[in-house]
């Protein structure tokens, strides 16, 4: 747990220390006390709405800007109009960035009618001058624009927006280290994410991330490990570790470390009962990951091992480095030493010059593999990177053809998969009450699916073991049995 009293205790009648995260904390301080002042001013509480798109990583983020604001004093609605407004945004793809527009029209009005109400943009979109010049033209009364390499910046931030009353944009190039030993509020009390890299090396040729998120950096294996042992101490029994490309973890340390041997390291950890990782590049997927997987029985069966075409040129294209025959072989090598592996990916439908062969390529490997799950994407041309200017675009009726049949393999093949488990016994945790009946609660199984049974609200946070009884596609509906 954090221990909150450490920013307490800080003497803010000073200049703001220098050294990180004390300065932080000596900001999150000052903006506590301009809170409460505005708290007696307005006669109530400040409200706080945070809009999280985009993958792990922003939601990550999003945990630690949560807390920051919760411990300056904003309380946290189920709405989207309140007293501070923020976006955490996703620039992957370019209907994520005219979703983010539509909204930040409507907010106009809402901040019209509230004198307190204050509009913060971050998060990836942010990273791009473009998106920043639009918003400030068109735009102008948004309070706080700030980027992705200092999002530890917030309440700094923040409280020179407070005293200078101006739009406060605060954009960094590339990230200038790590700073540890923020606060952060987590949804569960029971699992956690745990960023163990930040960035990405890769530029796969349609792919935003590496110019937005800046160079692969890792965080050293102890600050990870402390990270978790604190979380297992405070409660927590799953984690999630993450990365662009978690199999390229530790080369750029003092010294050098595999993902595979943080990954052994993790699973020593006493009280941790399940670990996931994601993502993972099938370039960098060493044997030594898979035979850790296979040596401990607190890895969960998920892989997500992104594929996203199944034709060899297009993968060069892409820039992917390996070969449809090469993955391939890895699938075999994972399956071979997992038996019980739950592999997922993701596909990109219509990359420029993508033919009809190229594309039956695709739909061979899904036959091949049979994936539990498939994130599927249409192509979406990001300005800037080598794809958005090569030949050959693919017309937007044929790839909605490619698209809609994919679907229809990848929901047969994914069903097949969940009635084959029907009647199997799997221990799942239960996270959460189920949302359409009171007296059935929901968990997941090692592999990720979803399994709701009839279950007290007391078993959350706790591993059971069920039954399957029925598989419904996408979910299954489980008894717990007592062994
Ligand atoms: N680091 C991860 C993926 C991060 S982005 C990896 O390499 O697998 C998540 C997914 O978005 C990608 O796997 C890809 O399938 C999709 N994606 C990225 N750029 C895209 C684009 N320009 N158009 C459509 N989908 C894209
Ligand atoms: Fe993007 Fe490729 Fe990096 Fe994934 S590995 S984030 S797809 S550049
Ligand atoms: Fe989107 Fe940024 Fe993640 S662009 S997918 S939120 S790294």
């Amino acid at each position: 747990m954090f221990d909150y009293s450490v920013i307490d205790r800080i003497d803010t009648s000073g200049e703001a220390p220098l050294e990180e995260p004390m300065r932080q904390y000596y900001f999150m301080k000052k903006c506590k006390e301009w809170m409460e002042e505005t708290k007696d001013r307005v006669g109530r509480e400040l409200t706080l709405s945070m809009q999280t798109m985009g993958c792990q990583m922003n939601a990550r983020d999003s945990e630690k800007f949560e807390a920051i604001l919760t411990y300056i004093g904003y309380k946290t609605v189920d709405s989207t109009s309140a007293d501070f407004v923020l976006y955490n945004t996703c620039t992957v793809r370019e209907n994520a960035n005219l979703k983010v527009y539509g909204r930040l029209g409507q907010l106009k009005n809402q901040k019209k009618r509230n004198p307190e109400m204050k509009i913060a943009m971050c998060g990836c979109m942010m990273q791009e001058p473009t998106v920043v010049e639009k918003i400030k033209k068109s735009y102008p009364y948004v309070d706080i624009i700030f980027g992705t390499h200092n999002v530890y910046k917030l309440a700094e931030i923040l409280y020179t927006q407070i005293i200078s009353e101006r739009t406060i944009i605060d954009i960094w190039d590339e990230a200038k280290g790590i700073v540890e030993d923020l606060p952060s509020l987590r949804k569960h009390s029971f699992k956690a994410a745990v960023n163990i890299m930040y960035g990405c090396n890769n530029y796969c040729t349609y792919c935003i991330v590496p110019y937005v998120r800046g160079r692969e950096r890792s965080r050293k294996p102890e600050e990870i490990i402390a990270e978790i042992k604190s979380l297992v101490a405070d409660g927590v029994i799953e984690i999630m570790l993450l990365g662009q490309n978690v199999n390229s973890y530790g080369k750029t340390l003092d010294n050098p470390m595999s993902f595979a041997e943080l990954l052994k390291l993790v699973t020593e950890i006493e009280g941790l009962k399940r670990i996931r990782f994601m993502t993972s590049h099938p370039k960098d997927l060493s044997d030594e990951l898979i035979e850790v997987m296979a040596s401990s029985d607190k890895i969960c069966t998920q892989l997500h091992l992104p594929l996203q075409a199944g034709s060899t040129r297009i993968l060069k294209k892409m820039n992917r480095v390996y070969t449809k025959e090469s993955y391939l072989d890895l699938v075999d090598r994972i399956k071979s030493k997992l038996p019980n592996i739950s592999l997922s990916t993701d596909i990109i439908v219509g990359f420029p010059g993508e033919t009809d062969e190229d594309f039956e390529e695709t739909m061979d490997v899904l036959r091949r593999v049979r994936y539990e799950n498939v994130y599927s994407f249409i192509y979406s041309k990001r300005t800037g990177t080598p794809a958005a200017t090569m030949d050959n675009q693919v017309p937007e009726d044929v790839i909605k053809e490619r698209f809609d049949r994919m679907l229809e393999l990848i929901r047969s093949i994914s069903s097949e998969i969940a009635d084959s488990r029907v009647g199997m016994e799997c221990d799942i945790l239960i996270e959460e009450p189920n949302d359409h009946d009171s007296t059935m609660v929901t968990g997941r199984m090692s592999g990720n699916a979803v399994v709701h049974c009839v279950g007290s609200k007391d078993l959350i946070g706790k591993i059971v073991r069920v039954k399957l009884l029925e598989s419904k596609g996408f979910y299954y509906i489980g008894e717990i049995i007592n062994d």
